[in-house]
């Protein structure tokens, strides 16, 4: 810690993702402490466009430092690829240091981080569990709201970690020497059952959300049903057999990172059930 040199106050810092679960929290963290950020999304004054190389370099220049999340998953094919392009134009465009969010159990993420980790940047992966926030800012929200969430899972358990966590490394990463060269593996404190966690959900939304677990079959059916796009039902179809399941365990990135215990879920549900997110859909 008494080596550790601190990034300088004139860093312009490019938070790819800015709009999304880690990225908002991640720009909001950089502002407070008055670093020069850039915001990297579609909606951004300089747009950036995973689907549009051509916006790249714009979103690039004059950066120092990049937090990068890949859309939608690093899991989807051509993301390594992406990431490669993407990681050699900000090299040749000056910048110094790339932390890169990842997730766990994912062949084609591993591969990703390993373009990274061999770019000649300064790197620091941030490899995480199943994000808490899924479920009020993500995918599940609806089914929430709704009262059921449905899932092609039963005693599966995963150590959900809380995106709040997940800024908070990144940030350290991005504003403190000492992260260079780490894989932090990210989850929370403790494993629970998809059931265990509608369960809490509900208890501390104040109200009965059920949760139906089905086979995997079944749920792609309701999936298409539902008029999702064949490319994201590939993906939970892929998250539900391949990523989660007996693989599932804790790891210590956040201990390790910052020197303090992750948050729990119960304390997760309880802040995301007082802003209201989780009440009935009418
Ligand atoms: N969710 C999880 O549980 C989990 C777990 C481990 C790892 N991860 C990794 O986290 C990453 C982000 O996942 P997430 O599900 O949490 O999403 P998210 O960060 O909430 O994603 C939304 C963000 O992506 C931007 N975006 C959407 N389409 C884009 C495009 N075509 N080009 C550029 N930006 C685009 C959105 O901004 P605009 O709409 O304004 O463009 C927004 O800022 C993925 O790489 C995934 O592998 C996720």
């Amino acid at each position: 810690m008494s080596n550790s040199s601190i990034t300088q106050p004139d860093t312009t810092i490019l938070v790819v993702g800015s709009t999304g679960k880690t990225g908002k929290r991640v720009v909001a963290q950089l502002e407070k402490r008055g670093l020069p950020v850039r915001h990297g999304s579609r909606s951004a004054e300089r747009p950036f466009d995973w689907d549009n190389p051509q916006t790249w370099a714009a979103a690039l220049t004059g950066v120092d430092m990049v937090y990068l999340t890949y859309y939608p998953d690093l899991a989807v094919p051509g993301s390594v690829d992406a990431v490669r392009t993407f990681t050699d134009l900000a090299k040749r465009a000056g910048v110094r240091r790339l932390v890169l969010l990842s997730g766990r159990n994912e062949a084609e993420a591993e591969k990703a981080e390993r373009v990274v980790i061999a770019s000649g940047l300064e790197w620091t992966i941030v490899r995480c569990a199943f994000f808490a926030q899924n479920f009020d800012e993500g995918a599940w929200l609806d089914e929430v709201r709704a009262g059921t969430v449905s899932l092609p899972v039963d005693q599966v358990q995963e150590p959900f970690v809380d995106a709040d966590d997940i800024a908070d490394v990144a940030v350290a990463a991005l504003t403190d020497d000492r992260h260079v060269g780490q894989l932090y593996e990210l989850t929370g404190p403790r494993l629970l059952s998809f059931r265990e966690a509608v369960a809490e959900i509900g208890a501390a939304a104040g109200r009965d959300i059920a949760f139906v677990s089905m086979p995997i079959e079944e749920y792609r059916a309701m999936l298409a049903e539902y008029g999702l796009p064949h490319d994201f039902i590939w993906l939970l179809n892929h998250l539900f057999t391949e990523v989660l399941g007996s693989k599932a365990q804790l790891a210590d990135g956040v201990q390790r990172a910052l020197g303090r215990k992750p948050k729990d879920f119960t304390d997760y549900a309880r802040e995301a059930a007082a802003t209201g997110g989780w009440a009935p859909s009418l």
